[in-house]
């Protein structure tokens, strides 16, 4: 076999995000740039000559070439296998189960999740360890020092392989083995929850809607909602996967799945909806006349788990992402169970899943799963939705109600300003930094400040430390602010302002989520300056 170096020089853009590399696809498409980025990711590992590495991607614009890129560098460096999916295909959930499942070394995960994809939109590189989750911030910080330093590449000389045909082929001394992307996980699916009562509930006239946003779930619903559990077809919206997502954002919530929303809230409703992202890890879950926060869906998931097979022993822990909603926190509390708070980004659970320390983990960023794989689960959370529907025979949004009685609610909201300049984003977060030592005891409006500061969170299995984290400032009485800056963009900056607002008395539990956070959006404006820094006077996306 004939390989080749290649030389290249570093690009100084190719420091991995929250969740891996991403950027528009053409500057993956720039010469030598995939191909470098690739080859420092395999020179930050070590040991995996002979072994197995999974590849595969959410179907967007660019995945088959780079699939093919892959898979020629992997038998250059020495792996012994690539496993890819059919048509290049992996949710981002499946691909965490085949790493798993088969034992690999670890794998490459092509999406930029619920960014837009197409010839000028976006594309994504992620890597996943061994665990079958995304490599920590050790491994990120080697990529990308590796990254300012490389100067070739080895690639394979052997002309494409057939993504399309299952089965096993030699070339380049590796295996190429080509694997349907959804039976092994919706085998999984059906050994965590009980296929029989959902399909019951189906049967007994329940009507479930899900929107697969034309990105990678469309398959996997079919197979797992309609095939499997008896779902009507013609309620799975969207349903084939297409490489420009239908021209659409695959994002799963109010505004890109508004179509999903107003069926939902229309009288004659289906009784339950999901949507699904790009590639498969986030869900939106949406009752008749119901939506669910997903910082709420995290804490009713966890309350309501036991009710599924796979979770009926009870959970070892909760852990969320610092800016999700205290709502599972009341959960684990009352379960008396270890409640975890994390920085962004689902490689910061890993550690926490692995040490057996929790079970169920969320982010407000429509995310959730469990110790299943490694990775957030957009169809697990809709399974494990319908199998405590079905267990319960309650409306989702008695169940929703019900909670809130127990437990209280948080009223939870996001507003982001997307694509803001760069330079404008750091100057606010830097000011708002400067201030927090000034802030405690201000007044603003009706909310007095308790306390400032920046999160900064440490690894309690691996002793690691991960500073500016989130500016976080909390309010007498429980309510809560916190600012960031994206790790997903792929154009200017994105700022995230994260309100939230607990309320225990039940008489208070019906009202419009912005009301109700009105002063805390009146004292972000107040600390952050947003209008006169940013010269936007309202957030593009609220959620
Ligand atoms: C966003 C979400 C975060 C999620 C990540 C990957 O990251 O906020 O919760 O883990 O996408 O899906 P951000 O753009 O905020 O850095
Ligand atoms: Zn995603």
């Amino acid at each position: 076999m004939m390989i080749r170096t290649v030389s290249v020089s570093p690009f100084p853009d190719q420091k991995p995000g929250t969740s891996g590399l991403r950027k528009k696809v053409p500057v993956f498409q720039t010469p030598g740039y995939t191909e470098a980025f690739i080859q420092s990711v395999f020179d930050s590992l070590d040991g995996f000559e002979g072994k197995s590495l999974v590849i595969g991607g959410d179907g967007r614009f660019y995945n088959r070439e780079v699939i093919q890129i892959a898979i020629r560098m992997a038998a250059a460096n020495g792996f012994g296998r690539v496993l890819v999916g059919q048509g290049g295909i992996l949710s981002t959930p499946a691909a965490s189960h085949l790493i798993r499942k088969r034992e690999a070394f670890g794998g490459l995960i092509l999406s930029a999740s619920h960014n837009p994809g197409g010839p000028t939109e976006d594309f994504g590189i992620k890597y996943n360890i061994s665990n079958g989750g995304p490599a920590p911030e050790k491994i990120t910080d080697a990529i990308f020092a590796r990254s300012l330093s490389i100067d070739h590449y080895k690639v394979a000389d052997f002309g494409d392989v057939d993504l399309d045909k299952i089965g096993t082929f030699e070339a380049g001394g590796m295996t190429i083995e080509v694997v349907d992307p959804v039976t092994d996980y919706a085998d999984l699916m059906e050994t965590l929850f009980d296929f029989a009562a959902i399909r019951k509930l189906v049967d007994d006239g329940f009507k479930v809607a899900f929107d697969a946003m034309h990105a990678v779930t469309g398959p996997y619903a079919s197979e797992i909602l309609v095939r499997r559990l008896g779902v009507d077809a013609a309620l799975v919206f969207n349903a084939t996967p297409l490489e420009d997502f239908g021209g659409h954002h695959p994002d799963p919530n109010l505004v890109h799945a508004k179509a999903l929303y107003d069926l939902m809230m229309a009288p004659e409703a289906p009784d339950f909806g999901a949507a699904s992202d790009g590639d498969g890890d986030r869900n939106l879950i949406i009752g008749r006349g119901v939506f669910v926060t997903p910082s709420d869906s995290l804490a009713m998931l966890a309350a309501n788990a036991h009710l599924a097979p796979g979770y009926k022993d009870g959970l070892k822990g909760i852990a969320r992402s610092m800016p999700t909603s205290g709502a599972a926190d009341r959960v684990a509390a009352k379960l008396g169970v270890e409640m975890h708070e994390t920085p962004t980004g689902w490689k910061f659970f890993g550690n926490l899943l692995d040490a057996g320390r929790c079970t169920i983990c969320g982010e407000e960023s429509a995310g959730t799963g469990s110790d299943h794989v490694r990775e957030k689960d957009g169809l697990w959370a809709v399974l494990l939705w319908l199998n405590i529907l079905a267990v319960r025979r309650q409306s989702a949004l008695e169940i929703v109600k019900d909670h809130w009685a127990e437990f209280g609610r948080t009223y939870y909201s996001r507003h982001d300003y997307e694509a803001i300049e760069t330079d404008s984003a750091n100057q606010l977060m830097a000011a708002i930094e400067d201030s927090l030592v000034r802030l405690p005891g201000r007044q603003i409006g009706s909310l007095t400040i308790a306390n400032a500061d920046s999160f900064t969170y440490h690894d309690p299995i691996d002793g690691s430390v991960s500073r500016n984290q989130g500016l976080r400032i909390f309010f007498e009485g429980g309510s809560r602010l916190v600012f960031r800056l994206s790790g997903t963009g792929t154009s200017g900056a994105t700022l995230r302002i994260y309100m939230e607002r607990y309320e225990p008395d039940p008489a208070q539990h019906d009202q419009d989520t912005q009301a109700a956070l009105q002063p805390l959006i009146e004292a972000a404006e107040a600390i952050a300056e947003i209008s006169s820094r940013t010269g936007r006077d309202a957030p593009t996306v609220i959620t």
